[in-house]
């Protein structure tokens, strides 16, 4: 699949099939989250691949109760190690979740062309996904994405005009 073909089809999914995903599909994905680039390649992050149906339904509530969540036979929690991440990103902050962002991107776009869907989580409680899969302390958990055969074919939702989000030289 073109690059530009995944970009333009890709959907946040919110319904999913409980078959398992391939392992051929899951290595795809987890190989292009491996190869993106990060703040002086430091590759300061990792993954948590949730398979177990009883952790993933403990997750639900930690995900502010966002059920599908745990429909899919997948769940990756994006956690990054914010000290170990480059730290003069625009001159002050870590790159954490830069790269993790960049990681997900990945993850998002290979799992479209693995036929998969995902859904970028951002509201849940870091304290609570750290307890319920044991990230340490010191680890920043992201983002999760469920990851599953799609159960749905959502529409394109509305973007904004590319005369609304880009100018050219200075601007306006
Ligand atoms: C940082 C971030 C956090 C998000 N958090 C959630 C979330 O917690 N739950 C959810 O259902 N969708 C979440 N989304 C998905 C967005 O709602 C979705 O990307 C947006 O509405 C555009 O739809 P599309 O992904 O189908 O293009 C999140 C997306 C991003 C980028």
């Amino acid at each position: 699949m073109e690059v530009m073909e995944a970009i333009r089809t890709r959907r946040s999914v919110r319904q999913y099939a409980p078959e398992p995903i391939p392992a051929e599909k899951l290595d795809t994905v987890l190989e292009a989250a491996r190869l993106a680039p990060t703040a002086c390649n430091y590759q300061p992050f990792k993954l948590v691949i949730v398979k177990d149906e009883a952790t993933r339904r403990q997750l639900v509530p930690a995900c502010a109760g966002q059920a599908f969540v745990a429909e899919a036979p997948v769940i990756i929690v994006g956690c990054a190690f914010e000290d170990q991440a480059y730290q003069r990103q625009a001159g002050s902050m870590s790159s954490f979740a830069i790269d993790l962002s960049i990681v997900f991107d990945h993850i998002t776009l290979a799992a479209v062309d693995q036929g998969l869907g995902t859904c970028w989580i951002g509201a849940f409680d870091e304290q609570a996904v750290r307890d319920i899969v044991g990230v340490p302390q010191d680890v920043r958990v992201v983002a999760l994405t469920p990851l599953g055969m799609p159960a749905e074919d959502p529409a394109m939702p509305p973007r904004k005009p590319i005369e609304e989000l880009v100018c050219y030289e200075k601007w306006e």
